[in-house]
């Protein structure tokens, strides 16, 4: 039997009412994600990835159609039920980092992880041990300000691994970065994805970051141009924009 999808779009709409204007977002959109896959979702700039990622991580809701999360269809939920799943199911990971600025690397991480784990010993050592994850150990004790944007990306990074949610989230993560920092940031998601099976999504319109995903899904005006299988793909030191 065919393994069941983590997630599946089936004939999603969204529109946007602007005054009199309904903006099309998404146009019978359907999708399956395999569990363990790395997906890059590209597109030009308005095409609807953003969309989609807040659709699937249940920050938005569909005007019509169905998004099942193994099975389960989350467009049924009440707002209550989104945040548990929210919670549970998805890190999030943004162009801007969202660091609290006035806590510290180990302190962010600590912020996250308290919704899951109450003991304040073990709390820091699941810090320690998600910055170490990211290759920022040494880096723990430093506020944000203290930190570059690769780092404070990898410790966003952290702070979304705290529940070891089965699917990671990524809109624009390189948006902000040089390519060196960027590539930085990459090799942890590759490696998550690899090492862990977390399934990652990841969102982009720069087309030099596709030939590293398993699978890369084109959007264009709301819908899906194109599906790209990679049977092997590209090492991120190969990646270059
Ligand atoms: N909250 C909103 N209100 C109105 N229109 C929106 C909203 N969010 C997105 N849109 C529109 O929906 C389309 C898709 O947007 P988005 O998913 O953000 O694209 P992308 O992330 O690919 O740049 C665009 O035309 C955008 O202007
Ligand atoms: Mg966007």
């Amino acid at each position: 039997m065919p393994e069941q999808p983590l997630i599946q779009l089936q004939n999603v709409n969204k529109d946007y009412q602007m005054g009199d204007v309904t903006v099309h977002a998404l146009r019978d959109l359907s999708l399956d994600i395999a569990p363990g896959e790395f997906i890059v979702l590209l597109g030009p700039s308005g095409s609807g990835k953003t969309t989609t990622l807040n659709l699937i991580g249940g920050l938005d809701r569909v005007t019509s159609g169905h998004i099942l999360v193994q099975g389960e269809d989350i467009t049924a939920y009440s707002n209550k039920q989104l945040t548990v799943h929210r919670r549970t199911q998805i890190g999030f990971i943004f162009q801007f980092f969202n660091l609290i600025p006035t806590l510290t690397a180990s302190e962010n991480v600590e912020f996250a992880l308290a919704l899951v784990e109450k003991d304040g010993k073990r709390l820091q050592q699941r810090a320690r041990a998600l910055l170490d994850m990211v290759g920022l150990a040494d880096r723990a004790d430093h506020f944000p300000s203290q930190l570059s944007g690769g780092e404070q990306q990898r410790v966003a990074i952290a702070r979304a691994l705290a529940n070891r949610p089965p699917l990671m989230l990524c809109d624009e993560p390189t948006g902000n970065l040089d390519v060196e920092t960027g590539r930085r940031v990459l090799q942890v998601m590759r490696d998550l994805n690899r090492q862990e099976g977390t399934t990652v999504v990841l969102v982009t319109h720069n087309t030099a970051i596709a030939p590293m995903a398993d699978r890369v899904v084109r959007l264009h005006s709301g819908s899906i141009k194109e599906i790209t299988e990679n049977p092997a793909p590209a090492p991120v030191s190969d990646l270059n924009w």
